[in-house]
């Protein structure tokens, strides 16, 4: 209690330690609503209590099975297949989109699972490698891959045949690509072995098994086996 007349003592200023918690605390909450804004989580998914943090239940349809799990927000597509299901057939190379090694089918695109969140791939149907054939049924892809040599190492060889399998597609389509327009070629063009070239471009083998590789989308093609 203070008397009249005599001076108000002014509350202390807050220590530096409140500040950098407050500051932290309000960090973390932020992090956490922009995360879920970010991937199209409602704001009252994306869960806020410490213990819980970025993590959210998904469920995803690999190979036509229906996933349930919780995972990471910030969970890869391919750390999903190798860390959390044991699908391992698809490839860590760079983990950057660089190299074509982590390849998967989302709704028969290809797409890089390395630079695909897990949370966004949910509603599409995602193929595998695992999901292309079994060792009685090979898929035309891989059926033309072992009977061209189409590999080495085997390390890229997953990532390629996907690729392949959505080049089928692409091609039975009449989807163009940059050779299509330097050739003129734009309606409905013949796979030639440089369009082949071009449309696998995205898949890099450091054993250098191309022209191998090249001869089996062209046989692929030319038998013109759809998955
Ligand atoms: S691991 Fe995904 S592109 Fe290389
Ligand atoms: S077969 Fe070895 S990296 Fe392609």
């Amino acid at each position: 209690m203070t008397r009249r007349n005599e001076p108000e003592i002014p509350e202390p200023p807050p220590q530096d330690n409140d500040l950098e918690l407050t500051r932290r605390e309000f960090i973390a909450g932020a992090g956490v609503v922009s995360a879920g804004l970010a991937i199209g989580i409602a704001p009252a998914a994306a869960q806020t209590d410490a213990g819980s943090a970025h993590t959210v239940p998904i469920t995803i349809s690999i190979n036509k099975q229906q996933r349930t799990l919780t995972i990471d927000t910030r969970t890869s597509l391919l750390d999903l297949l190798r860390e959390h299901l044991d699908l391992t057939g698809s490839k860590k190379g760079c983990d950057h989109g660089q190299c074509g090694a982590c390849t998967v089918l989302m709704d028969g695109r290809r797409v890089n699972s390395c630079l695909t969140l897990a949370v966004a791939a949910q509603g599409a149907e995602i193929t595998t490698i695992e999901g292309l054939g079994t060792p009685d049924k090979l898929s035309p892809a891989q059926s033309a891959f072992l009977q061209n040599d189409g590999f080495q190492c085997g390390y890229c060889t997953p990532g390629q045949i996907c690729s392949a399998t959505a080049l089928e597609e692409e091609a039975h389509r009449g989807d163009l690509s940059l050779v299509s327009f330097n050739t003129g070629h734009t309606n409905h063009p013949e796979i030639t072995d440089d369009e082949i070239r071009e449309r696998m471009s995205g898949n890099i083998c450091r054993c250098g098994a191309y022209p191998n590789i090249v001869a089996a989308v062209r046989q692929m093609i030319r038998n013109g086996e759809r998955p």
